[in-house]
């Protein structure tokens, strides 16, 4: 039995604490095969790490569409058809997407009407989107390249562990 105690400081960059989420993560996963373990103390991670967020978590490929997976926050939408939604978005182009503005996007899935803006990254395994990390926060405009280029990171670490 392990206890985790991570204590991300409220005063470090954004680039540092998404270092520090992406180690915690390798950290906390390391030896683990089981994906669902690894999805959700990973969900529990950024929860803890990332301020100002209203839900986060991750959404599987599975069947050809994206289905629900490990996440904190309020429940969601099960299951999202590739192309629909900024989830399904990012997972059919293999792009992050980065939305500043949810009521913006066209066919964006309002799964907790407190969402304002949303940030999608793919987690890619030889060459195909296997599933993506979504994170959404109620303060318009919260995410900006920086959040991308962290979570981005952490997406890659996560395509060796899920
Ligand atoms: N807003 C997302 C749906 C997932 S929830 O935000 C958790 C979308 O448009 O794909």
């Amino acid at each position: 039995m392990r206890m985790y105690a991570f204590e991300p400081d409220p005063n470090q960059s954004k680039a540092e604490l998404y270092r520090e989420l992406s180690q915690a993560a390798q950290a906390i996963m390391v030896g683990e095969p089981d994906s669902v373990a690894n999805m959700a103390n990973v969900a529990a991670l950024i929860w803890q790490f990332v301020p100002h967020l209203n839900w986060a978590g991750f959404y599987r490929m599975v069947g050809g569409e994206l289905v629900l997976g490990p996440f904190q926050g309020k429940a969601a939408c099960i299951r999202i058809p590739l192309g629909k939604g900024v989830c399904g978005t990012c997972a059919a182009s293999g792009e992050t997407q980065l939305v500043p503005d949810v009521h913006a996007f066209p066919g964006h899935i309002a799964c907790d009407a407190a969402s304002r803006s949303e940030l999608v990254v793919p987690i890619i395994r030889d060459g195909a989107v296997i599933a993506v990390i979504d994170l959404d926060s109620p303060e318009p405009g919260r995410f900006d390249a920086e959040d991308a280029a962290g979570l981005e990171a952490l997406a890659k670490v996560m395509a060796a562990a899920i």
